[in-house]
């Protein structure tokens, strides 16, 4: 019987401000999956945490967008919310944007990435959690991993990956979907990728074989909220081995701090930090952004693990770079490149300020 994997997240209160997440919050969402298990509607689940966002991490034989597992999901956030506000904690129930859930959890507010998968004989899997990043920061990790042969060798040596993979993009604002395919339509799919605010990779999937080898969240809380409201602060889940990269060749992919959307207000560029969980509370000018990369082996749903594949010395020089970048980005202060294009920032006093001086503008 096939199997989901759901990682499903939101942000509802940070301690302090919006750099973590409370430990009475943790403790309510830990509590509330596991009865979800006990009473046979999970298989597994764990809850983890990077920054002020809530991940819970379930595996289950429903299927994808399961309306029990959805809710059990929205109901977990909508309780965790009430401990927050009891602690006045930040920006309490910030993510969740409707006031009752109504069979999915998509276009809610929080972000999901499901996966259905077929478990093999021994089946990793790696849950990345971002932190002050926005959806589409998987794009340029998705497109090292699964197709470009510098970063994975597999594309080149190994006869499982040399069809290569195809990717499911999304049109965020147009709400439309197309599959590109690699090596041979890899120029197209990066015309696209490239702009990760606008497209955003939700799947990508083995030519060889169909099956689905990685996923993200790719919800977007302003164009839901059409307001700021905080950041997207993705998900993303990749198999990896056989078929697919292997665990060292889908973390090869963040040994570069890119830049991504997120850094303060969610209206500056900023590198994307792989730390260990220990490190994933961003309190420089609230970034720099973070990702953390939680290993599992699935045993018959069973999640095993997680392993904390950042705690590692060979992504010092990426936490370096980002902490470099973040200097020199800083001194930036309210110029682009650091700060967001207009027309991308989250929030802007531009239309206030533009209005308040109208009467002043003449002809050059
Ligand atoms: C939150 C974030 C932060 C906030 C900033 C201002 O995810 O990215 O940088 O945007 O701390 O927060 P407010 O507007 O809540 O005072
Ligand atoms: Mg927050
Ligand atoms: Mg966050």
């Amino acid at each position: 019987m096939p199997q989901t994997l759901s990682v499903i997240k939101a942000d509802i209160g940070g301690y302090i401000g919006h750099t973590a997440m409370h430990p009475d919050v943790f403790d309510l969402g830990r509590e509330a999956v596991a009865r979800a298990v006990q009473s046979g509607l999970l298989i597994d689940a764990q809850v983890s945490s990077c920054g002020d966002d809530l991940f819970l991490i379930m595996s289950h034989d429903r299927g994808e967008n399961d309306e029990r597992v959805h809710k059990l999901a929205w109901d977990t956030f909508v309780d965790g919310t009430e401990v927050a506000k009891k602690l006045h904690l930040y920006g309490a129930g910030q993510d969740l944007l409707v006031d009752a859930f109504s069979g999915n959890i998509r276009g809610a507010g929080p972000g999901s990435a499901e996966l259905e998968l077929e478990e093999r004989q021994s089946e990793p899997v790696i849950v990345f959690m971002g932190d002050k990043c926005s959806a589409g920061a998987f794009n340029l990790p998705f497109y090292k991993m699964f197709a470009d042969p510098f970063n994975t060798a597999g594309l080149v040596i190994s006869e499982a990956l040399h069809q290569g993979f195809a990717f499911e993009v999304h049109d965020v604002k147009e709400h439309q979907k197309i599959m590109i395919t690699t090596p041979d339509e890899l120029y197209d799919l990066l015309v696209f990728i490239g702009s990760p605010a606008r497209y955003a990779v939700k799947r990508v999937v083995s030519r060889a074989t169909g099956a689905v080898g990685a996923v993200s969240s790719t919800d977007k809380l302003s164009l839901i909220a059409g307001r700021y409201v905080g950041k997207d602060d993705p998900a993303a889940v990749v198999r990896c081995q056989g078929d697919f990269p292997a665990v060292g060749e889908v973390l090869e992919a963040f040994t570069t701090a890119w830049s991504v959307e997120g850094f303060m207000r969610g209206s500056h560029y900023g590198p994307w930090m792989p730390v260990a969980q220990r490190d994933a509370h961003p309190a420089r000018f609230d970034g720099p952004p973070r990702v953390v990369a939680l290993g599992f082996q699935i045993a018959k749903g069973k999640l095993v693990g997680p392993r904390d594949m950042f705690d590692d010395l060979s992504f010092d020089n990426a936490r370096a770079e980002a902490n470099h970048i973040s200097d020199y980005l800083r001194k930036h202060g309210p110029f682009e490149p650091h700060r967001l294009p207009l027309d991308e920032m989250e929030y802007t006093t531009m239309p206030a300020v533009a209005a308040k001086l109208t009467s002043r503008w003449s002809e050059i």
